[in-house]
């Protein structure tokens, strides 16, 4: 996937109804010349894909999904595979978030599977990593992340890995109302690129962590960055009306 035009990601998390679908996507689908020229992803959770895939269609906002199976399909009660994502028109998919690595026992082994499976039915991955604060503290950021991204580079090689979308995200600063400053994040994420850039590999890299409509503008158009991928901020129209079109305003 290309690094031109900015995104911007909202994670619904375990949040949202079928009105609030019809709602939201009326005020994004109503105002699209506010954020023309940057790329807007929504996922909510499985159970609205389907209102979200129907209400979206043919508008220029893609369906993303949260999570997705390790597995191809079978006796796997309750996952979700990625060949029934895409036929719903899915276009990502996030993986590896921190919130499923602390509490669902997400390791780097099934983070590796979730991205191969995604990427056999042509989603994009959005692979997040991020340190925690006490990493941070220790000065470890960089190698943490690093040790992240490469775990899934070696399982998939460097030519796959070309195709995803990393998103840094500092666990620390996810849902806490503090980003990283700007500082942090181009230093992180010089980083990576710079690494990547040795293996041949350039792709995008987005910010999440607390970013919201009044910060998304300055963190958007760091050189390093190609856009945000929003938690709490991406729930309510207005707020995320706002925080894309700001974002178009700075890309
Ligand atoms: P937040 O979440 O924007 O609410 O901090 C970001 C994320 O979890 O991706």
């Amino acid at each position: 996937m290309g690094v031109k035009s900015k995104i911007v990601i909202g994670n619904w998390k375990m949040n949202g109804s079928a009105e609030l679908v019809e709602s939201f996507t009326r005020t994004m689908l109503d105002n699209q010349a506010a954020y023309a020229g940057i790329r807007v992803v929504l996922c909510p959770p499985f159970t609205l894909l389907q209102a979200m895939a129907d209400a979206l269609e043919g508008g220029p906002i893609l369906l993303g999904a949260q999570n997705v199976s390790e597995f191809e399909q079978g006796a796997h009660t309750g996952e979700i595979s990625a060949p029934m994502l895409a036929s719903m028109g899915t276009k990502m998919v996030i993986i590896g978030h921190s919130e499923r690595r602390a509490s669902r026992g997400e390791n780097d082994r099934i983070i590796a599977a979730k991205v191969k499976q995604a990427l056999s039915v042509g989603m994009v991955p959005v692979l997040c990593v991020g340190e925690t604060a006490e990493e941070k503290a220790r000065g470890d950021s960089g190698a943490v992340v690093w040790q992240q991204l490469s775990v899934v580079l070696h399982a998939i090689g460097s030519e796959l890995f070309g195709q995803l979308i990393v998103a840094y995200e500092p666990i620390w600063a996810i849902g806490s109302g503090s980003t990283a400053s700007t500082d942090d994040i181009l230093t992180i994420t010089t980083a990576i690129h710079a690494k990547l850039a040795q293996l041949g590999i350039q792709l995008p890299l987005l910010y999440g962590g607390s970013v919201n409509a009044g910060n998304a503008a300055q963190i958007s158009s760091l050189p390093t960055i190609s856009g945000l991928l929003v938690g709490g901020a991406s729930l309510q129209a207005g707020q995320f009306l706002l925080l894309c079109s700001n974002t178009a305003k700075g890309a």
